[in-house]
């Protein structure tokens, strides 16, 4: 495929087109007087991430942002959704960098010089190693100090920015980095999940109250969701596929959208909980002013054969993208709608990340990309035209970029990046979304 199918027009006027990046992911954070941070440690930690491979050069973004934003602009982009890095702004998690502070700054405006809408999003991920030793989202202090660099950022940005989201992707902050152990702090202790798993969601609701407080605007959340389909017909494949759909989907949507974790999940989970976790569900559940829904793959669930919530995931058949994911349009389709239905109604959505990692060079088309967005945005286009609240898409991503614990190896980007030179070339993903954009 070498043509998007859909063009703008095929959506409301309004409707925004966004790409999205993350601030540890393309910045180099060796620059400016950032803090470590726990990715630091983590990828120093033999065998949690490929080659060892860490964030302090990654797309060099901190010296490039303006070729970067020049490049969305010239894709016809509206928004640009960032993150800003937490050490970089307090590098011990308390005290500002007033150069940190400075280089956001820039950057929004340089985004307003082009046209471009800044949705920010606080934390995406690297946690200042100092709050980290106090044991980080296991504990709640977390949340407070996460409140103050809320307050700092709405107050010191927030006047310029379209929109802000505290938190990116709960569940993989909580769940997949002290459940699973695939991303920092790396645990696998199904207490210490379940801790970060309320301290996540008191942390969005204590920092939009702080946001709020310091007059920033058009505040939401930024929550990943997968499609959980039962490996067999069996009850037990069923009720696996349950709780995976729980804890992955429904847990804060759930709280946030409603002030309630769900009971099933609750069964799970209440004996780890922290004992007045009842009483913070109010700030938890903030009025917000969009919910946004980061989507990518379905996942096939068996029954396992250990503990609570014993359940094990299975490999999907092809096709599948360089992650491994399945890809399964249907399930972006099921849970936009049940997400509706359910939990957030007339609230506008916004599609927050959906794209695929593919094995892209420099020069081949990446004809795999266009037909993997194509039928996802198709998807969006249908139904925004049956009157779902769907307000903007995002791309992930700008940029090829540092993939977390699978280091540089997996490129999600509509724009290659050399790593070794640092020169970037737009794909054929993105010629063809300019076009699609253009009419
Ligand atoms: C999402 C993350 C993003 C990137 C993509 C592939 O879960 O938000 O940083 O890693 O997956």
């Amino acid at each position: 495929m070498t043509d998007f199918t859909f063009r703008r027009s095929d959506f409301p006027d309004g409707f925004l087109f966004a790409a999205a990046t993350s601030a540890y992911q393309i910045e180099g954070h060796a620059y400016g007087g950032a803090g470590r941070t726990h990715w630091d440690t983590f990828a120093a930690t033999p065998g949690k991430v490929e080659g060892g491979e860490n964030g302090d050069i990654a797309c060099d973004h901190y010296h490039r942002w303006p070729e970067d934003l020049d490049l969305m602009r010239d894709l016809g982009l509206d928004a640009y959704r960032f993150s800003t890095s937490w050490a970089r702004v307090m590098p011990d998690g308390v005290n500002v960098n007033a150069e940190g502070i400075d280089f956001y700054d820039r950057l929004i405006d340089g985004m307003l010089e082009r046209g471009l809408k800044p949705m920010a999003t606080l934390y995406h991920w690297e946690l200042p190693d100092t709050l980290a030793h106090l044991g980080g989202w296991t504990v709640r202090d977390i949340p407070e100090r996460f409140a103050d660099f809320a307050a700092m950022i709405g107050d010191r940005l927030g006047d310029r920015l379209f929109s802000v989201a505290p938190i990116n992707e709960p569940w993989c902050v909580a769940w997949l980095s002290h459940y699973m152990g695939v991303h920092a702090p790396g645990l696998t202790d199904l207490g210490a999940a379940v801790r970060a798993m309320h301290h996540v969601g008191l942390a969005h609701g204590l920092a939009i109250q702080a946001l709020r407080g310091a007059g920033a605007t058009n505040l939401g959340a930024v929550c990943n969701m997968e499609y959980a389909i039962p490996a067999s017909d069996s009850p037990e494949d069923r009720a696996a596929a349950q709780r995976y759909d729980g804890i992955y989907n429904r847990w804060f949507a759930g709280a946030m959208m409603q002030g309630s974790y769900p009971v099933d999940i609750l069964e799970g989970f209440q004996a780890y909980l922290p004992n007045d976790w009842q009483g913070d569900m109010k700030i938890v559940s903030q009025d917000i002013d969009w919910f946004g829904i980061n989507y990518y793959t379905c996942q096939r669930i068996a029954a396992g054969t250990g503990d609570w919530p014993n359940m094990d995931l299975v490999q999907g058949p092809p096709p599948r993208t360089d992650m491994g994911w399945e890809i399964c349009p249907e399930g972006f389709d099921w849970l936009l709608r049940r997400t509706v239905a359910d939990y957030t109604g007339d609230t506008p959505l916004f599609i927050t990340e959906n794209g695929m990692a593919n094995r892209d060079t420099a020069t081949r088309a990446d004809v795999e990309r266009i037909a993997y967005l194509d039928a996802h945005v198709a998807v969006a286009r249908d139904l925004t035209a049956d009157g779902l609240p769907l307000k903007g898409y995002t791309f992930w991503s700008l940029l090829d970029n540092y993939e977390w614990a699978l280091g540089y190896d997996k490129r999600f980007g509509l724009v290659h990046v050399d790593f070794a030179t640092q020169a970037r070339t737009p794909k054929a993903s993105y010629h063809a979304l300019a076009r699609a954009l253009a009419g």
